[in-house]
Formats: C-alpha cells, structure tokens, sequence
C-alpha cells in the first residue's frame, strides 16, 4: 500500500456528512485521493478516458508530462536510449535493476534459445489471407500461443510468470517476421542464435534462404533503439487493457493479445501508420497549410496524427532520439533528401508555431518520426504497429507480473446510468 500523507481530502456532498478521504503520496509525481469510502456512501466518481484517475500503484515507469521526463525504473529515457540496448531494457523494466555483466550475459542467451516457436505455429498462418493486416495475425496468433505453453499457465507461480515473460519478449519479433513474410509469400526465416536480437528481426523480416544476409550495423543499432524507445509508458490504453485482462487471472499471452488489439487503433499505436499515409497524403510541402488547417477546423475530424498526447504537454522526449534516430538512418541510406522527412519537419516546425497547436500544448509524439525511420529501413506501412507491439511486448508484461505480484482485485468499474428507469414489457401488438 502507498504512503498515507499529512493532508486529508475532504468532501462534503448537499450538506450531508462530510467524507475524509486518504491522500497517498508516491516517490515523485502527484498524491492520489483514495475514493473507495464513496460507494458504501451511495455514490461513484465520473472520469471518462481515465483522465484524472490513478488506475493502481506502480513502480515501473513515470512520466511527467508537463517537464516531458519518461523514467523507466528511475532511469531517464534519453541515457538508456544513448548507453542502453533494448534487451538491457527488458531486464530493467522487469527486475527492477539494470543487470550485471554476468546476468546481462545469461539474459540475452535466454532470449535468444526461446526465439523459436512451434513448428504448428507455422500452419496457424496459413489459415489468413496473404493480405491480412499483420496486427490482425498478431492479435491471432499470439492469443494462441496459450494453446502450446499449458506448462506455463500457472499465474500465482512466479517462475511460470518468467518463463512466459521470456517466451513472450523472445517470440514477438519471430512471430512478427513471420507474419510479414506470409504476406509476401516468402518463406519462413528461422531465428539465429547468432545475431542480436534486433540483427534477428531484421534478418528474419529480410533475409532468404537463396543468399546470406549481411546486417547493416546502423540500421540494426536504430531497430533496437525503436524497440527500446517503445518498451513502456505507464497506463496507458493497450497496458491498462492487459491489466484489466490479466485482473480476471486470464493467462499472460491472452493478455498481451489484449494489448495488441488496444495498440491498433489510430489514436494509439496505430498513429505511426497513420502518420506515414497522412504525410503521403499531404504529399508535398505546399499542402502543408491546408492540412493544419483541416486539423484546427473543430467540424473535420482530421486530426495531424503524431501529434498530441494525453499526457505529455512538452514534447515527448522518446520524438526527439526518433528525430536523431531518423536523420542518423537517412544520412546512412543516402535519403538524406526524403521528401517524406522534408515534409515531416516542416509540418513540425508549422505546427509548434500555430497558436492552435501552443494553446493545446500539442507536440510531436513518439509516433510522429518512428514512422519514417521504418520506411527508410524498408518496413512496409501495415508492419509499424507490429514493430510497437514487438516494442512494448516488455511494458505490457512487466505490468502484467507487477499486478499478479502483490494482491490486487479484478477490475470492474462502475458508470453513470442515463437509460430508462423501470418499465413493464409490451406485447408486440400494442407498440
Ligand atoms: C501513443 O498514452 C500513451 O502513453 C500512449 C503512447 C504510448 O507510448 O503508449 O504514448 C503512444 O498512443 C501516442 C499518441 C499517438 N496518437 C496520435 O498521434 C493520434 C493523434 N493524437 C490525438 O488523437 C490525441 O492527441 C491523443 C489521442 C493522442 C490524445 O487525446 P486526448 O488526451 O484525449 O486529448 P483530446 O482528444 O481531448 O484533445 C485535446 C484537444 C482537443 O481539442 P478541444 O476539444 O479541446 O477543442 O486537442 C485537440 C482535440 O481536438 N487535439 C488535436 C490533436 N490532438 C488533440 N487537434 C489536432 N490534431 C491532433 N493531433
């Protein structure tokens, strides 16, 4: 349980008695009010999209979004980003502590044996059309891995947690891989002990049995950095859709199937996508206006996808190593003059200057230059919300361990009830 503070919240409703309410403290960020005296006096609180509400108590990640601060486990996201790898990260975010040389060491190589998945896995695919969207493979196949790991289901069982964390971590980027080549109609690329882990994924998405594949070491080091740079960020849509999964005692890869289907959507994990075609669609510099326009217009439901965050009000500190990621990987591939960036960076600048946007506080999001990034390393727009998913596959199963580590409850919210009150049923001949 948090630290109870000195302070008190009082409330008094129409007269009636006067509540007082516990306010907890937590390391760093604000006190919460602990409401749950309100129910037994006849009354819920009201908070669509979450927006005031601290849903549980965390220790893994925190966010201030007016500073544009992202710590993970204490630590600043730009450091882990610079001095980090993605692995390193899962470790961290998991254990609470980044690893020694030796348990760093003994990590990666349990990683790296768990890549493979059930040869039955591979005819699973071919149930899909090839053009499936790959997320909507991902949501498939990933629910069914509970079908091929019943020894590890036992959730109050801390060492089935772990081994489920690692089949997890190590599988997404093969599942992943695979789920693009079937959309290509290409074959299988089976993971390599050999290479890291974001060496595998781009060996596996673009390798072929027909050459050997040579592991472009810029592009490797920015595939790893998109990974870390997704691994967590507190609560979160898809992250809450795993915890309140996993509140019901559903098994871990049921869970992360959840989270999968919450990250699709355009207002989260899918905006990468969604950026990439808006920039396509803006198609050149002089448009630019027109589109800033449309996203101001209060009766058009554009909106410049990358842009804005529930909780960031400063920039997003994850866009800004994107940025650098992106000019890093354009400069390396010769694209220094993608005509996809131009835009990107114009719109940025445009949009940071517009009354409209500095009066939301709306700033580039983690999404708004990742996308590009992708592309210019060859990833086709359907597979940017899978790299996410890959990416965060950490976040969502470090919560999901931090939730089944200490008691918790099902959730099960409440709501304001604005339907009919009472009434009797009538015989289809009298309506
Ligand atoms: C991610 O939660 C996380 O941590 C998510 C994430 C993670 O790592 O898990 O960070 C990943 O999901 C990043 C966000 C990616 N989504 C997009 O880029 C889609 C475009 N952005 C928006 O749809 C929006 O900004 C949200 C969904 C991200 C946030 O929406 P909120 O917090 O519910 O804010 P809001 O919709 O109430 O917007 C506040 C105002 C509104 O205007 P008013 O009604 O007050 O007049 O700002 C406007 C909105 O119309 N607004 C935008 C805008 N985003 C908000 N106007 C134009 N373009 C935009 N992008």
């Amino acid at each position: 349980m948090p630290d109870k503070s000195d302070s008190k919240a009082t409330l008094t409703i129409d007269g009636g008695p006067t509540l007082e309410l516990p306010v907890y403290q937590g390391t760093i960020g604000p006190d919460v009010i602990d409401i749950s005296q309100l129910t037994p006096n006849g009354r819920f609180t009201f908070d669509p999209g979450f927006v005031s509400t601290a849903s549980c108590e965390s220790q893994i990640t925190f966010i201030d979004g007016g500073k544009g601060v992202l710590l993970h486990r204490g630590y600043p996201i730009e450091q882990l980003a610079k001095h980090s790898s993605h692995l390193e990260t899962c470790y961290l975010l998991i254990y609470g502590e980044l690893p020694t040389e030796a348990q760093k060491a003994e990590f990666e190589y349990t990683i790296s044996r768990h890549t493979m998945v059930h040869e039955q896995l591979s005819t699973f695919y071919s149930g899909f059309r090839r053009d499936a969207h790959p997320m909507a493979i991902l949501c498939g196949v990933v629910g069914a891995l509970s079908a091929f790991y019943h020894d590890s289901l036992d959730i109050s069982d801390e060492k089935h947690r772990e081994i489920a964390a690692f089949r997890l971590i190590a599988k997404m980027p093969t599942l992943a891989a695979m789920s693009y080549k079937f959309s290509i109609g290409q074959p299988f690329m089976y993971p390599r002990n050999d290479l890291s882990y974001a060496e595998n994924f781009l060996y596996m998405m673009f390798g072929n049995p027909c050459e050997d594949y040579q592991v472009n070491h810029v592009l490797a080091r920015a595939m790893d950095r998109i990974f870390l740079l997704h691994a967590d960020h507190e609560q979160n849509a898809s992250t809450s859709a795993v915890r309140l999964t996993g509140s019901s005692g559903a098994n871990p890869f049921a869970c992360i199937a959840a989270g999968i289907a919450a990250l699709w959507g355009p207002s989260h994990g899918g905006a990468n996508e969604a950026v990439l075609e808006m920039l396509e669609e803006i198609g050149d510099e002089s448009r630019i206006d027109e589109f800033v326009a449309k996203a101001k217009d209060k009766n058009d439901p554009f909106r410049l996808m990358g842009f804005g965050h529930r909780v960031y009000k400063n920039f997003d500190p994850r866009a800004k190593v994107m940025k650098e990621t992106a000019d890093e990987v354009l400069t390396e591939l010769g694209l220094e003059d993608d005509p996809l960036l131009k835009i990107a960076k114009r719109l940025e600048t445009i949009a940071l200057e517009d009354d409209y946007f500095v009066q939301k506080k709306l700033y580039p999001n983690v999404d708004f230059y990742s996308g590009i990034i992708l592309k210019a390393i060859g990833i086709p727009t359907s597979m940017f919300t899978v790299i996410f998913a890959v990416g965060r596959t950490v976040g969502w199963i470090a919560h999901w361990n931090e939730m089944h580590s200490a008691p918790y409850k099902i959730g099960r919210p409440r709501q304001l009830y604005t339907g009919y009150p009472t009434r009797d049923y009538q015989p289809i001949n009298t309506r």
